[in-house]
């Protein structure tokens, strides 16, 4: 299944705030309704948000009659402003961005064909994403053994990205191996991705899980019922440090403390080559996400709220990243080679 698609200047994708009761598509027709749905996690997902932004630059080039490159140009920094305002922390939002207004700056043939060269470069990151993720999770699978208990947070499937998934990849493309594996899955509070999300992919490829609270995760490590975690990341820094759903670090710590591997599995589109820890934004949501659930009030009224929808582990929690050129150590001599190759 395709997460999202291109439908002549249409840009089709799941409301992913419906699942798992209701599969529905979205139609949106303008960057602002593609802006809109990121903000309301409609689309949501560090992949998915790179292939979503390329996306809302190729409407705004399609629907263009620019006279001059400059015209079209303007048009897309505009787009780029807008999208890159929604949500802060994944990197492969701004990373397709910068991929295509550059591609575009470049560019030196005639006017009448620069807005097809645009619209061909977005669609290009979109195909790009599904094929680099069936490369990363077959490398990943090698990692997996007949036996193994994979514990994964949030949701790192085909949702998050246009085709196959990242994390929840490797762990599809061991299942299809014949591998005999058993899956943990955190809800993931507040917005349940890991309940409404990953539960819904596993269901869907008949793949083993159980469903945990977040808050389980170390009696269930304790307990000897994970052999492995598999995880996404929003962002990957040259030093190492991997950014992913609030309760991650957690995770690795957990991990680290009981013995078990901790892989983060993420395409190249995932690291950030410029920012130093310090600078990274983390994306802090409104309070109602955690005030309510399920629509219910669960805290008292004027409750004061922290809400950051990620964290950041340092490398010496991760064993390996999965990235679509191998499994390698977050060092920046490492991560250095696989921009390199
Ligand atoms: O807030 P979300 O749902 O966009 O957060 C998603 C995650 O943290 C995922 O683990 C990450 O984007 C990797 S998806 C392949």
């Amino acid at each position: 299944m395709r997460t999202i698609s291109w439908k002549r200047g249409l840009v089709v994708t799941v409301d992913q705030t419906k699942l798992p009761e209701k599969f529905v598509y979205l139609k949106l027709k303008t960057p602002k309704e593609i802006a809109e749905a990121i903000k309301n996690m409609k689309i949501r997902g560090a992949p998915l948000l790179g292939a979503a932004a390329a996306l809302a630059l190729a409407q705004t080039a399609y629907k263009s009659k620019p006279k001059t490159k400059k015209d079209l140009l303007e048009k897309l920094e505009k787009t780029s402003n807008l999208i890159k305002s929604t949500r802060p922390t994944a990197v492969n939002l701004f990373n397709s961005i910068d991929l295509v207004l550059d591609e575009a700056k470049k560019y030196e043939g005639a006017v009448k064909e620069f807005k097809d060269f645009v619209v061909k470069k977005c669609l290009e990151i979109v195909d790009m994403d599904a094929q680099i993720n069936r490369m990363l999770s077959l490398k990943g699978a090698e990692l997996i053994v007949d036996g193994d208990k994979i514990l994964t947070h949030c949701n790192a499937g085909e949702l998050a990205t246009v085709q196959y998934g990242t994390a929840l990849g490797v762990i599809k493309a061991a299942f299809r191996q014949g591998k005999k594996i058993q899956v943990v899955a955190t809800e993931t509070r507040p917005l349940l991705q890991g309940a409404r999300l990953t539960a819904f992919e596993l269901k869907k490829e008949k793949i083993p899980f159980i469903l945990i609270t977040d808050n389980m995760v170390g009696w269930v490590m304790q307990k000897g019922m994970i052999s492995k975690v598999v995880v996404g990341a929003d962002r990957i820094l040259m030093s190492g440090h991997v950014i992913n759903k609030i309760g991650t670090y957690s995770i690795a710590v957990l991990a680290k403390h009981h013995g078990i591997p901790f892989y983060v599995a993420a395409p190249i589109s995932t690291i950030d080559q410029k920012s130093r820890v310090e600078e990274v934004i983390i994306e802090e949501r409104k309070p109602e996400e955690i005030l309510r659930f399920c629509g219910c009030k669960v805290a008292p009224k004027n409750t004061k709220v922290y809400n950051p929808a990620f964290d950041i582990t340092p490398p010496e929690f991760i064993t390996g990243i999965i990235t679509e050129k191998g499994v390698i150590k977050p060092t920046s001599e490492e991560l250095n080679k696989v921009l390199a190759v």
